[in-house]
C-alpha cells in the first residue's frame, strides 16, 4: 500500500515549523510532526509519573509508532508501570538504574521475599532498554544531570493509531501508586544515592501520596468527557 500523505514531495515536508502541537490538557502533550529539529533541547511539559518530570508525544511523519521525549530530575524516580510490549528506551542523558519484574510477582515484590527476582539494569546515554511484556518497570536517576530518554515503540503514545497494545491499561491499573509503593524502594534508593554523592531530591512520602491523591482526581480519563481531550486529527499538507 502507497501512502499518499507521508511521503508527498512537498517542499516543507520536513520543516519542523509546521508541526502541530497540543499542549497537555487531561493528558500528556502531543505534537504531530514530520521533523524533530533537536531530540536533545526540544521543550518538554509536565508529565506526571515522577516530581517534576517532563515529556513530549509524537506522532512522526504519519506513522504509526507511539513516540515520546521523557526526562526526570536529579535524585528522583518515577512510579512504576507496566504495558503491553515493543516499546525501546533509548537513554540521550544521564545515568542511574532501572527495577523491572513480571506483575505477576505484585506491587510490593521486596517486603514479599521476592528481591531475587527483580531485575536491576544500570544505564547511561546510549543505553537501551525493552521492558518485557506486562513487566513492572521503575527509573531512577542517581546522576549529576536530569536523565532524558527518547521512548520508540506502540501506542498508546500514538493517539491516533490504536494498535495491538492495547494492553496497557487504564492510568490506574498499570501503575504502582506512591501510596502502595514497597518502602524498599525508597530505601535502596537513597543508599544508591549516597554511594554516587547524591541526595534525595523528592518530597516526603506522606506529601507524595496527598498530590497523588488530588491528581488522580483530575487525571483518571474515565471520568473526562472525550470532547475534552486534544483534538485527534492528521495534518493536511495540501495546498489551499
Ligand atoms: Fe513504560
Amino acid at each position: 500500500m502507497f501512502s499518499t500523505t507521508r511521503m508527498i514531495g512537498q517542499e516543507n515536508y520536513f520543516d519542523p515549523e509546521i508541526a502541530q502541537d497540543y499542549p497537555p490538557a487531561n493528558d500528556h502533550s502531543l505534537s504531530i510532526v514530520n521533523f524533530v529539529k533537536n531530540a536533545f533541547s526540544i521543550r518538554l511539559f509536565a508529565s506526571g509519573q515522577g516530581v517534576d518530570d517532563l515529556c513530549r508525544h509524537f506522532v512522526l511523519s504519519d506513522n504509526m509508532m507511539g513516540i515520546h521525549i521523557e526526562e526526570f530530575p536529579v535524585g528522583t524516580y518515577e512510579r512504576a508501570h507496566w504495558h503491553g510490549p515493543g516499546t525501546s528506551l533509548l537513554f540521550m542523558e544521564g545515568s542511574g538504574h532501572t527495577l523491572m519484574w513480571p506483575r505477576e510477582l505484585g506491587k510490593t515484590p521486596f517486603a514479599d521475599g521476592k528481591e531475587d527476582k527483580i531485575t536491576r539494569i544500570n544505564w547511561k546515554w546510549g543505553s537501551l532498554i525493552v521492558p518485557p511484556l506486562g513487566w513492572y518497570h521503575q527509573h531512577f536517576n542517581t546522576g549529576d544531570v536530569g536523565a532524558r530518554w527518547v521512548k520508540l515503540g506502540t501506542p498508546p503514545g500514538n493517539r491516533i493509531y490504536h494498535t495491538t497494545t492495547g494492553l496497557w491499561t487504564s492510568t490506574s491499573g498499570g501503575l504502582i501508586r506512591f501510596s502502595e509503593e514497597d518502602p524498599k524502594v525508597r530505601e535502596m534508593f537513597i543508599e544508591d544515592l549516597a554511594k554516587h554523592g547524591g541526595h534525595m531530591e523528592m518530597p516526603p512520602m506522606g506529601e507524595l501520596i496527598a498530590v497523588e491523591a488530588e491528581a488522580e482526581k483530575h487525571y483518571d480519563r474515565s471520568k473526562v468527557p472525550s470532547t475534552q481531550w486534544p483534538p485527534m486529527r492528521l495534518p493536511t499538507y495540501t495546498a489551499e
